[in-house]
């Protein structure tokens, strides 16, 4: 008798795969559209400027045609969602309503994914998830205790959020001592070592050794990821004498700030199916809209939008709304959220408050009466950021002589070519160049010849993102990024004939 090879986990993984419509879970992620009987949409795993992402139904699998990247269900979570095996079972499983045989075997600690096809580094990163889910819990507990959450639940109730949001994103107390965390996790059996790499322990200096509590006496605000997993904490001092105002963790593995945006997971849905994003400035005012019924609404953690931002949301959406309290500071933050934006083909519109409301920020506007009405107002009043800054520079120039508004003219329109405006598509361009001449009053035919074909550096700030390894991405022409040499090598390798007309240095 021969006896079956199905090892209990290879049935779990048909099971889910059979269970998944690859589609729906993709689509959940970026947004798909119908192309016969295919979809297709931004690939994800490279910086895509034409959607060169398919999505096959029919196989249930998908493929980029410009970067490579393709696979299943699986290998979508694991690589968008950097997953190990087990964890993208699991991920799968909880979606399609599928039980998974239980493990029966697993050895005291055993490595989180143990799955036939896990990818070993992804020890430390489930390590690490599962201690901020533990920390989450911890602070969830600690916000409804009798005592050591009072302080934060007077905060909760004097800022008017309600139970539902206060629920809806997991809020918790960090309690007024140095060892709340540490006491509750030593009977754990995650490593404390995991607790420190997240943040959430510091080491003791001196000879006694041992950890205390990042978060001490704070209302802690959880910062999930696109799907939930706890990736983060910001804590509000509830002491008004503490600094700083918020605490947040410091980057690790899990939690890269510049890519990460506060309510997302809460958003997402309501993002994709408005189209619409709006980015607020605070951890308060995302929840105040929510509250509201604003539900596609994030924030940004202290920090300026930046190209990864624009990424996630391009993703799920085409039009930005970046929503400033309004001071010289928001100002500036608009400028630069601009250029994030520029290269990534998305509608970005600038709304400011301070020109509908003397209300500081969502948050306080949101809590008066009528607030609801007046906020809506902001977002109607919301600006393109291109016209935004075109605004700001017609301005300046007005003031100026010819050729002091030519060299404006030029520095600016070099600026936008590094941003990227030769990646443009044409009509998008075209409206870009006449929006300028008419702004700054130049004729667009001096415009256009004053557009330099190649970007000068990249030093505006942000460094080129790493790509996918084929870089070619079809939408930029390729010869602004290579060099002749490599021209040359390209035309070779598509007609080997060539190399005969070439002088033997050449062909070196
Ligand atoms: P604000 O100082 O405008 O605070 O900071 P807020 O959001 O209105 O907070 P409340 O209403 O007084 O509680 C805006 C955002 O900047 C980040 C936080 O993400 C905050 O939500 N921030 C601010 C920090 O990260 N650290 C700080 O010390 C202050
Ligand atoms: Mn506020």
């Amino acid at each position: 008798m021969r006896l079956s090879a199905t090892f209990p986990q290879s049935d779990d993984k048909q099971r889910v795969l059979d269970a998944t419509d690859i589609v729906r879970l993709i689509g959940e992620h970026i947004t798909l559209r119908a192309k016969g009987r295919e979809y297709v949409g931004l690939c994800p795993f490279h910086d895509d400027h034409k959607p060169s992402m398919c999505v096959v139904p029919h196989k249930q699998m998908y493929h980029c045609f410009s970067c490579g990247a393709g696979g299943n269900a699986f290998s979508f979570v694991m690589n968008y969602h950097k997953m190990g095996f087990r964890e993208a079972l699991e991920y799968l499983a909880e979606r399609a309503n599928v039980t998974l045989t239980p493990l029966r075997a697993r050895a005291a600690g055993a490595r989180q994914g143990d799955g036939p096809d896990d990818a070993p580094p992804d020890l430390s990163r489930a390590q690490m998830l599962a201690a901020n889910q533990t920390a989450c819990d911890f602070f969830r507990a600690i916000r409804s205790h009798p005592e050591h959450g009072r302080a934060a639940r007077a905060v909760i109730e004097r800022r008017r959020i309600s139970q539902d949001m206060a629920d809806l994103f997991l809020l918790g107390a960090a309690p007024d001592k140095w060892d709340g965390l540490g006491l509750t996790i030593a009977s754990k059996s995650i490593p404390v070592a995991a607790f420190a790499a997240v943040g959430l322990l510091k080491a003791r200096e001196g000879a006694g050794g041992g950890y205390y509590d990042s978060f001490r006496n704070r209302l802690i605000f959880p910062i999930q990821d696109q799907i939930g997993r706890v990736i983060a904490f910001g804590g509000r001092r509830i002491d008004e004498e503490d600094e700083p105002k918020y605490l947040n963790s410091p980057e690790s593995p899990l939690f890269d700030k510049s890519s990460t945006l506060y309510a997302l997971h809460q958003a997402a849905q309501a993002i994709r199916t408005s189209r619409t994003a709006i980015v607020t400035e605070g951890y308060m005012d995302a929840i105040a809209c929510h509250q509201a019924g604003i539900a596609n609404v994030v924030a940004t953690l202290g920090t300026a939008l930046t190209p990864s931002h624009a990424r996630v949301l391009r993703r799920l959406c085409d039009t930005v709304v970046l929503l400033f309290d309004g001071d010289d500071a928001g100002q500036r933050a608009a400028d630069r959220a601009l250029e994030a934006f520029f290269a990534a083909e998305i509608d970005v519109k600038i709304a400011v408050m301070s020109a509908v409301t003397d209300a500081k920020d969502p948050d306080e506007l949101l809590k008066r009466a009528g607030g609801t009405e007046a906020f809506g107002s902001v977002i109607a009043g919301a600006v393109d950021a291109l016209e935004y800054r075109f605004v700001r520079l017609g301005a300046k120039a007005g003031s100026l002589g010819l050729s002091a508004r030519t060299r404006l003219v030029e520095d600016d329109i070099a600026r936008l070519v590094d941003l990227g405006l030769n990646e443009q598509k044409p009509v998008r361009k075209q409206l870009i160049i006449k929006h300028l001449a008419r702004l700054v009053g130049v004729d667009e035919a001096a415009i256009r010849a004053a557009i330099p074909e190649r970007r000068r550096t990249r030093a505006f700030g942000t460094a080129p993102e790493p790509q996918a390894s084929p870089p070619a991405d079809a939408a930029v022409p390729a010869t602004s990024r290579q060099s002749i040499p490599e021209r040359l090598l390209g035309c070779v390798l598509c007609d080997p004939t060539l190399l005969l007309g070439l002088a033997p240095e050449q062909r070196d």
